[in-house]
């Protein structure tokens, strides 16, 4: 019955049409139709994941642990955050050639498999900072954020020490590379969000009473927690 329905619907589909859509059935990408993030999986592999991971160390380091500043670390990010990700960049909703063309070639089981092994990583050490005064006020603010300019403690979301909360979306921000820190703030700051993602508008609002010079402070500590 189930095979009826889907021959039918496949021929309703013109051909011109359906020829992409079963070539990125079986390559891996979003079912056709239906929230692209709302992805189909059984229980993660972390094992399978670390095999699969191979093609993403040349960018993201050995276990997630990236020594490049502008490449973000993987390792010890929690697997929600991982999972929504993927699903965007493979969905072409957020913006990166790189991951757009990588996540591609994914499909829901390996995005479920890398996210587990990733989560399975320890977080990677601390990143150096030169600049102690910058880092000092990134901490004040991460840690109680600044009530006189309505500024809410980053620590109220990602923890005291960073490491996100998988059950509500929210990123690990610990040791995260400090380039890709600032980038991703920047983001936040001045890009819309895209849709699908469990709480899109939450840093948005965060960084709204922020300025330049907090973002850089955050970013020489995220990058550099103990
Ligand atoms: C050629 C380099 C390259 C390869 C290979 C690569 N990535 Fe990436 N990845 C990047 C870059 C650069 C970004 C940052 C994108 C941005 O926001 O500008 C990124 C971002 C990501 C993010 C989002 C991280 C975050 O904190 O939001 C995830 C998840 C990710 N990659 C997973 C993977 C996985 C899994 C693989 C392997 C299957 C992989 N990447 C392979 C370069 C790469
Ligand atoms: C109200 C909850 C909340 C607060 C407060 C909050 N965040 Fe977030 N943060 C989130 C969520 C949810 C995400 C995932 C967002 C998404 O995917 O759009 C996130 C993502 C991030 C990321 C991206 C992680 C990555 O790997 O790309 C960074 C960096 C970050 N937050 C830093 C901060 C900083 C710095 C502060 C304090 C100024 C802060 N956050 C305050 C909820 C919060």
């Amino acid at each position: 019955m189930k095979g009826t329905v889907r021959r039918s619907l496949w021929l309703a589909v013109p051909l011109a049409l359906a020829a992409p859509v079963l070539a990125a059935v079986t390559q891996g990408g979003p079912p056709p139709g239906g929230n692209p993030l709302a992805l189909k999986y059984s229980t993660p592999n972390a094992a399978r994941g670390g095999q699969l991971s191979a093609t993403c160390q040349g960018c993201h380091g050995a276990g997630g642990v990236s020594t490049n500043p502008e490449t973000p670390r993987l390792a010890g990010q929690v697997p929600d955050y991982v999972r929504f990700q993927l699903a965007a960049f493979r969905a072409k909703l957020r913006p990166s050639p790189v991951m757009q063309q990588v996540a591609a070639h994914l499909k829901d089981q390996d995005i479920a498999d890398l996210a587990a092994y990733f989560a399975s990583r320890p977080v990677g050490p601390a990143w150096k900072t030169t600049d102690a005064a910058l880092r000092s006020r990134g901490q004040a603010l991460f840690m109680g954020g600044d009530p006189a300019r309505g500024a809410i403690a980053c620590a109220v979301c990602h923890g005291t020490n960073g490491r996100g909360e998988n059950r509500l979306g929210v990123a690990s921000v610990t040791n995260q590379s400090p380039g890709y820190a600032l980038d991703v703030l920047h983001e936040f700051k001045n890009t819309p969000s895209f849709g699908g993602l469990p709480q899109p508008e939450a840093m948005r609002i965060v960084l709204k009473p922020l300025g330049e010079d907090d973002l850089k402070a955050l970013a020489a500590y995220i990058s550099s927690m103990k």
